[in-house]
């Protein structure tokens, strides 16, 4: 799956890095050519900051501007998003027996808190948004995690990376990104929401990310290998979950997801078109779980130092 989908997936999603690419390289080459002409003239040189600023502004009015600061990411065909299905690896030996465990407890311990029911036409889109803007606020964490590891363990050891650190913190981004698209639909912080209170939400949000991220981080440093493949296996749960969502989008209980407009958010990172619905969003959300899915199950296959394939 993960061979077939990436490249295809990466393809277009060129598109946004030559658009990053093209805004950054001109400052570069300006800014040489202005440090090289000032040192010939003995005149200081502008700021760095002031030349991209120059250099960048154009009448682009996308909510990121067109100083997107945004990392790769893929962009999907409607073929390609119409093609992601749900996967599951078989658990084989002692680190996937732990890493599958872990995430059918801590998935059955969540579910069974916070009343979800794993069927469709059951959830109201309140109860999705909750659901997905608090998992969200989690889901940054990993790549996050394992990125700074890796940058410490560069310098630590005076040995380069091999490639990790850029697409783990794509990732993390990545994640931040679907949660910042879900509160253009329900912003979390409204004291006014009847089922999750702006002062629980956001102290749930905070313990647990306190304790997952030292928890993550301390499972890191003793096995890269098993923290990757529960992420893979998280992401397994993460596809099967958008999938139902679509459904009860397409058939069920929040059919109006299917015509409200995407945020504009959304339509900028994805290039969705102008027409594009929140079901269009929650299609591009599905995918990318699963190329984090397949990505983290590559990375635990792997060595520390052996060279990233999928950046
Ligand atoms: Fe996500
Ligand atoms: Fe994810």
């Amino acid at each position: 799956m993960f061979l077939r989908r990436l490249p295809i997936n990466r393809l277009p999603s060129v598109r946004v890095a030559s658009f990053s690419a093209a805004i950054v390289r001109p400052a570069t080459v300006s800014l040489t050519a202005l440090r090289f002409n000032a040192s010939i003239t003995n005149q200081q040189a502008p700021h760095p900051k002031a030349v991209k600023d120059a250099l960048t502004k154009t009448d682009d009015k996308s909510p990121l501007n067109s100083k997107d600061y945004v990392l790769f990411h893929p962009v999907y065909s409607p073929e390609e998003l119409a093609a992601t299905k749900y996967t599951h690896r078989e658990v084989k030996g002692v680190q996937d027996t732990i890493a599958f465990s872990l995430v059918t407890i801590m998935r059955a311990v969540f579910d069974y808190s916070t009343g979800y029911v794993d069927k469709t036409g059951i959830m109201t889109e309140k109860q999705w948004l909750n659901r997905i803007l608090f998992l969200e606020t989690v889901a940054g964490v990993p790549g996050m995690v394992a990125g700074m590891s890796r940058h410490m363990r560069s310098l630590r050891l005076l040995r380069r990376d091999h490639g990790w650190i850029h697409t783990l913190l794509e990732e993390a981004e990545n994640e931040r990104m679907h949660l910042l698209t879900f509160m253009k639909l329900k912003n979390p912080h409204d004291f006014d929401w009847p089922d999750i209170r702006g002062p629980f939400f956001r102290a749930a949000v905070l313990l647990t990310q306190g304790v997952f991220f030292n928890f993550y981080f301390l499972c890191y440093l003793l096995s890269p290998q098993t923290c990757h493949r529960f992420v893979g296996y998280l992401e397994e749960s993460a596809v099967h979950t958008y999938t139902l969502c679509l459904k009860d989008i397409e058939e069920g209980r929040i059919k109006h997801w299917g015509t409200q407009p995407a945020p504009e958010i959304a339509r900028f990172y994805w290039q969705l078109p102008d027409n594009a619905t929140v079901r269009d969003v929650v299609a591009a959300v599905r995918s990318d779980e699963a190329d984090h899915r397949d990505t983290n199950h590559v990375l635990a296959g792997l060595k520390a130092d052996d060279p990233n394939p999928v950046a």
